[in-house]
């Protein structure tokens, strides 16, 4: 029983540490002090980071996706992108004010809905 739950605790953690990150073309017009986002094509000082409309944080140097995939929850919810909040909320089909755990999720950020298995 302890060895399958740790070895499920091992899963949640290598897959959380998947992280998805995209290294930053530097566009023309790029300065010594300046960088352009890709996707919005909005301007950003060096040393800065920021949030674009893709949910992706970044810096000067690479964008990496803001959120978490939940992968692994109960049959009987479903997963929400919340793009306001840049995250994934799993409610129950029939009930959306009903949260429901997650087991395992995909990405850089863990978020407080994921619990321990
Ligand atoms: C670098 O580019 C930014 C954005 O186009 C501009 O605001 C800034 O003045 C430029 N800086 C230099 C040193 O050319
Ligand atoms: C991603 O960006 C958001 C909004 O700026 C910020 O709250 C969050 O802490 C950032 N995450 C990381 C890991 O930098
Ligand atoms: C949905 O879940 C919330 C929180 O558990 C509960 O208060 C509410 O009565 C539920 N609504 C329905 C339609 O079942």
């Amino acid at each position: 029983k302890k060895y399958l739950a740790l070895a499920m605790l091992f899963c949640v953690l290598m897959s959380l540490s998947d992280c998805q990150c995209i290294f930053k073309l530097r566009t023309p017009g790029e300065n010594q002090t300046h960088c352009q986002d890709g996707v919005d094509l909005t301007w950003h000082p060096k040393d800065t980071k920021w949030r674009n409309s893709e949910c992706q944080n970044c810096t000067c140097d690479q964008c990496c996706y803001g959120y978490a995939t939940p992968t692994r929850f109960p049959e009987d919810c479903v997963s929400v992108f919340d793009p306001k909040a840049c995250q994934y909320v799993v409610h129950k089909k029939d009930n959306s004010s009903e949260l429901c755990p997650i087991f395992a999720a995909h990405g850089c950020y863990v978020f407080a809905q994921i619990k321990d298995v």
